[in-house]
């Protein structure tokens, strides 16, 4: 990106184990986490969609602090670029979570496919999904994501079985650690 994440610092990782270093993206994602009705009568994750935009030139000011919340809002956040693409794959283990930014990097291996290490309880509560941290199973864009200052996504606490899949919004920070 244009500008210098070198010395940014996560400010709260909320219980999840810290990671070492500088983060190598600092972003913000904002799309749908997606949920299908089961017969017990629960949502359960079919995975999520969002776009990932580059919010290093909004680190050290304002707006850096509440663009989960201004994206929610108002929609994809000015002066930050498209880095790609969060969504899920049928992978060995199940649906996975993968983070595509290929095109935005003109490289093939800017992408990752990762695994959950841990989860906390959102700090801002239970409207809120949970703080993740993943890491890489495949490719070359991490070998650590944090998903942190979670908004919205949650789904309803019950559904009719036969009901269709719905799509809940979300916002999120993703900072990326660890680029090969
Ligand atoms: C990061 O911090 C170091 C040490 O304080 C400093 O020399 C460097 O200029 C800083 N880099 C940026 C991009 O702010
Ligand atoms: C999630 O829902 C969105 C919006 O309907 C859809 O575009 C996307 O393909 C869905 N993704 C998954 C993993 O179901
Ligand atoms: C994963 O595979 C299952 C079973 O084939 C399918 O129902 C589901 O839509 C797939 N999900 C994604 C995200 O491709």
């Amino acid at each position: 990106g244009c500008c210098s994440i070198a010395n940014l610092t996560v400010p709260n990782f909320a219980g999840l184990a810290t990671a070492s270093g500088a983060p190598s993206f600092v972003s913000v994602g904002l799309g749908t986490q997606n949920y299908t009705c089961s017969a017990a009568g629960t949502y359960t994750s079919t995975g999520a969609v969002a776009n990932i935009y580059d919010i290093a030139c909004l680190s050290g000011t304002p707006a850096f602090d509440t663009i989960q919340d201004t994206v929610l809002k108002s929609g994809a956040p000015k002066g930050a670029p498209l880095l790609g693409k969060h969504f899920f794959i049928n992978g060995t283990a199940g649906l996975q979570p993968k983070w595509d930014f290929t095109a935005s990097q003109k490289n093939a291996n800017a992408f990752v496919v990762a695994k959950k290490d841990a989860a906390v309880n959102a700090p801002t509560g239970a409207q809120d999904v949970p703080w993740l941290q993943l890491s890489s199973v495949s490719g070359g864009l991490a070998t650590a994501v944090y998903r942190l200052d979670t908004r919205l996504g949650v789904a309803p606490a019950t559904c009719t079985p036969g009901t269709p899949d719905i799509t809940v919004k979300y916002s999120a920070k993703y900072y990326f650690f660890g680029s090969s």
